[in-house]
């Protein structure tokens, strides 16, 4: 027999969240496109968790698998990934975010400024959509959405033994020379915008 979804009748509300979100982010990045003449976002990315996923997620934080704690405990139902241009990209979508109408900030975190230990960067926030539907949305740079995949990746590998410690060591070193670049280019950029604004 099959099962019935852990969403139950909130599918549709997930999807119309989701939607709702990603169509704000998709008119402030025409907007500053036809501003500014540049793309604020590399690429985007929505999805609502998967079943399995999300069963998985309330098992291992020892929560029910039912649709309140799908929807109610666990605030990643909806996950939203922005991959900006440049760090100054990040913050404006992420202003256009917390104005949000119809929306409220529940957390919110500043991996760029304060990076985590192991030299993850990101920005974060949890919005509540109409007092009832959870989004994560994580905003990044380029550079950020590299280091965060590979690290992802060697996250799992089992087995590294007596280099653990070297490993990380190197991990944090690359996140923070991506992190220079990511200043270093910003620089480039209102370089040229400047020069552009002047002449225009
Ligand atoms: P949960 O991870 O959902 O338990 O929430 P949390 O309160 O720990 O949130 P946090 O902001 O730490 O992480 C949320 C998401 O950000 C994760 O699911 C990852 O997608 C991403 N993330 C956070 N830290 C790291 C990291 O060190 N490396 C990578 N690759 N991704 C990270
Ligand atoms: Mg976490």
């Amino acid at each position: 027999m099959e099962q019935e979804s852990i969403y139950g009748e909130y599918r549709e509300t997930l999807n119309n969240a989701m939607e709702y979100i990603m169509n704000a982010i998709n008119a402030t990045r025409e907007d500053i496109k036809e501003t500014k003449g540049l793309d604020p976002i590399e690429h985007c990315l929505a999805r609502i968790k998967s079943e399995e996923s999300m069963r998985e997620k309330c098992r291992r934080k020892g929560l029910p698998e039912t649709t309140e704690s799908a929807l109610e405990k666990i605030h990643d139902a909806i996950g939203i990934r922005v991959v900006c241009t440049f760090v100054s990209d990040v913050y404006a979508i992420k202003d256009l975010l917390v104005h949000l109408p119809d929306c409220e900030i529940v957390k919110e975190k500043d991996y760029i400024r304060h990076a985590k230990p192991n030299g993850y960067r990101s920005y974060h926030l949890i919005l509540k959509y109409k007092q009832k539907i959870y989004a994560e949305i994580q905003l990044r740079t380029i550079s950020m959405d590299t280091w965060a995949a590979l690290e992802h990746q060697l996250k799992y590998k089992q087995n590294i033994g007596g280099n653990l410690k070297l490993i990380e060591e190197e991990l944090k070193r690359c996140a923070d020379e991506l992190a220079s670049t990511d200043i270093s280019m910003q620089t480039i950029r209102d370089m040229i915008y400047e020069e552009r604004s002047e002449t225009a």
